[in-house]
């Protein structure tokens, strides 16, 4: 059965931004977060407060925040998280009033090393304090865990390594988990597999998110194994924008179009006005200069 109801989790402004060779106007930022609110996502991945160098893309997080003060209560459930490695960034976060956070480990050592410069073990430890910090704050903490399909360096990814990550960032105070096929390599049997691992594990699928990638087509096929398995909370980027600097191979995330398409065609409920953010998507590809990748926006956009 399929759920009456799905969350996404909008990443395009962080997870697709942070790919972007030329740097994007902080201005430009502001106004596609506010076209996104406006086109009806509630959660809406604001920026990172990582270290400026390891992401230019996302240097300028300390002038955006302000820009979106005010947001929220124009539109009544918005949430604006952001990512955060590390205390300092929890620091910055916190003093610019983010209200969510996110941090991001491995399922792999050698994505750990890359993108995090830690060992997969010290990663969890760098956010113990992170976490626990942010709740004493009133502050909720998802944990992304990469690589749990495959690694561009290590192959395909046990299950059990995935499953022990995954359950030590909860067992460290993460209110939600979201399952990342980086490169893109998952197919839906494997999907389903793996939830089915989280299910026997005792975690409850409420706190599980996935958060494919379309490197290889697969991504809203992966979807739908994924509602079947009782997901319900789905990380999709307006436009197809993205993708990770620290990882090879990773392409587009999934589109937030195509996937809005498929659920209300099986009719399950959003809140998004398709249309609305299309035109949002649309808007930011001509700020970037090239077409989005999204099917639903080109078959929608240029009727
Ligand atoms: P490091 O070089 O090991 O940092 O980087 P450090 O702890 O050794 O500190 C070195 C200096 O950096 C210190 O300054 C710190 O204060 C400063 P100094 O005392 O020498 O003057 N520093 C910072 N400054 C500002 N903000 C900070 C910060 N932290 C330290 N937060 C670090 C370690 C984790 C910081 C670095 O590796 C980093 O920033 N990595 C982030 C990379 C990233 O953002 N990758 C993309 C996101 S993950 C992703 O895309 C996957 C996902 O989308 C899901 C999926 O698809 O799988 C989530
Ligand atoms: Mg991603």
């Amino acid at each position: 059965s399929l759920p009456a109801e799905v969350r996404i989790h909008e990443v395009g402004p962080r997870d697709g931004l942070q790919n972007e060779k030329s740097l994007v106007p902080v201005e430009v930022k502001a106004e596609f977060i506010e076209r996104l609110a406006a086109a009806g996502l509630r959660t809406v991945e604001a920026t990172s407060f990582v270290h400026p160098k390891w992401v230019p893309q996302l240097a300028d997080a300390e002038e955006l925040m302000p820009r979106l003060t005010g947001l929220a209560e124009r539109h009544p459930g918005l949430r604006l998280p952001v990512l955060v490695p590390n205390e300092r960034g929890l620091d910055r976060a916190l003093a610019h009033h983010a209200t969510d956070i996110a941090v991001f480990a491995s399922a792999t050592e050698t994505f750990a090393r890359r993108n995090l410069n830690r060992s997969a073990d010290e990663a969890l430890e760098m956010f113990r304090p992170v976490i626990g910090r942010a709740a004493e704050a009133g502050v909720p903490t998802r944990g992304y865990l990469s690589m749990c399909f495959g690694d561009p360096w290590e192959g395909p990814v046990p299950q059990s390594q995935v499953i022990d990550f995954g359950l030590r960032l909860l067992d460290l105070g993460c209110t939600e988990l979201s399952l990342g096929d980086t490169i893109g390599v998952a197919t839906p049997g494997q999907v389903t597999e793996l939830l089915a691992g989280f299910a026997r594990a005792g975690v409850p699928v409420e706190r599980i998110a996935v958060h494919f990638h379309d490197t290889y087509g697969q991504a809203l096929a992966n979807t739908l194994a994924a509602l079947r398995s009782g997901v319900t909370v789905v990380d999709a980027s307006a436009g197809g924008l993205g993708g990770c600097p620290y990882a090879k191979s990773a392409t587009g995330n999934l589109a937030t179009e195509d996937l809005v398409w498929m659920l209300h065609g099986l009719g399950i409920e959003t809140g998004v006005d398709l249309r609305a953010l299309v035109a949002a998507s649309a808007w930011m590809a001509r700020q970037l200069g090239r077409p989005s990748p999204s099917r639903a926006v080109q078959a929608l956009y240029h009727r």
